[in-house]
């Protein structure tokens, strides 16, 4: 009976969804065991990168998923080449098929191709973004293979944070260890700030799960950067609002931070999502007719389970119906400014209170 293998060697620099989604198709589809390969090279250090494969495998269950570590304890001194020659020394009879993504066969270039056309059989994985040359497609024999993602160019949006494709024990290592936006966060945000942060994005992003809003990612990051801006000296907040938001330069000064958040979000991580800066724009405040990202991140601000007070109610309702929820997160909001004393200090906050409590300051 004949064997195959895809040797799917990449950077895994964090793994993705996207790149599982490709192990399982090519299982099904090739018949295929696949068998991850970890490069070394990588921002995130390898020995976190093999855990995470190697957990990978106990918590997907399959049998046919294994991880080699030849590369990666080769640091750097191997290539694809001597991967696929470990791989046959191992396994001798098995076709091997090499998964490349349209980068990757660019960076390879056509000689390398060729030569690996001939001990291998090419699987061109297509990632919406990356360039593609179609003359090393020919020069490679590549078979496209239609699921999931390969190549480092998709790990690379989830380092940046343009996308949150990750299996929640991915994201979770990512949170445990600060690694890439995270490490980033740590210029704008302190410490203690940053564990809000991320208790932020992971109730924001269970609440738009539950809720089914169209990109629940958005959540996710909208919640890790939402308070980038919180640090800002009010002299430079000031220079930065006059410049993008004139409009806001009477309102107090802690509202500053949610209109320099995603001036600041889009410099440091590009991120351009206009449903993104607007929910972060009024997370403090809140303001009339919120779009439902706005009311997922305002709610999952207030009560996040690290804010140092029993919320276990208030999410309960935001999982239950982020609408109805949001309005009971409102209304104790309210409740608690004027147990306070506090004057409600700003127009942002007096129409939100109009429109969705309905009752007059
Ligand atoms: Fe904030
Ligand atoms: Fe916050």
């Amino acid at each position: 009976m004949s064997y195959s293998i895809v040797l799917f060697r990449d950077t895994f620099d964090p793994l993705t969804r996207s790149q599982l989604v490709f192990a399982r198709a090519a299982l099904l589809r090739l018949g295929a065991d696949v068998i991850f390969s970890p490069t070394y090279k990588g921002e995130c250090p390898i020995n976190i990168r093999a855990n995470l494969l190697n957990q990978m495998v106990k918590k997907e269950n399959v049998p046919e998923f294994k991880v080699d570590l030849f590369e990666a304890k080769g640091k750097g001194q191997y290539g694809i080449f001597e991967s696929i020659r470990h791989i046959n020394l191992l396994y001798p009879k098995a076709k091997i098929y090499v998964p490349l993504s349209g980068e990757g066969m660019i960076e390879l270039g056509a000689e390398k191709l060729k030569k690996l056309s001939a001990i291998a059989s090419i699987l061109f994985v297509y990632v919406p973004g990356e360039k593609v040359d179609d003359h090393l497609l020919e020069i490679a024999n590549a078979v496209r293979f239609p699921h999931g993602a390969v190549g480092d160019y998709q790990s690379k949006l989830n380092r940046d944070l343009k996308q949150c494709d990750l299996p929640p024990y991915v994201r979770e290592a990512i949170e445990s260890n600060d690694l890439y936006y995270l490490a980033r966060m740590k210029n704008y945000v302190s410490p203690r700030r940053l564990i809000h942060c991320v208790s932020v994005a992971n109730l924001a992003y269970v609440i738009a799960l539950r809720a089914k809003i169209e990109n629940p990612e958005a959540a996710y990051i909208a919640g890790i950067v939402h308070d980038i801006a919180k640090n800002v000296s009010e002299a430079t907040s000031r220079r930065i609002l006059a410049k993008y938001r004139p409009e806001v330069l009477d309102f107090p000064t802690w509202t500053f931070h949610q209109f320099v958040g995603p001036i600041l979000a889009k410099e440091e991580f590009g991120i351009d999502d206009p449903s993104i800066a607007e929910a972060i724009s009024c997370h403090a405040t809140g303001k009339a007719h919120m779009i439902p990202l706005a009311k997922i991140l305002y709610s999952a601000d207030k009560i996040e389970p690290t804010r140092g007070f029993d919320s276990t109610d208030l999410i309960q309702a935001c999982l239950k119906n982020y609408y109805v929820g949001f309005l009971t997160v409102l209304d104790a909001n309210r409740e608690y400014l004027t147990s306070k004393g506090y004057l409600i200090d700003n127009p942002l906050t007096k129409e939100c209170f109009e429109l969705y409590l309905g009752e007059k300051q």
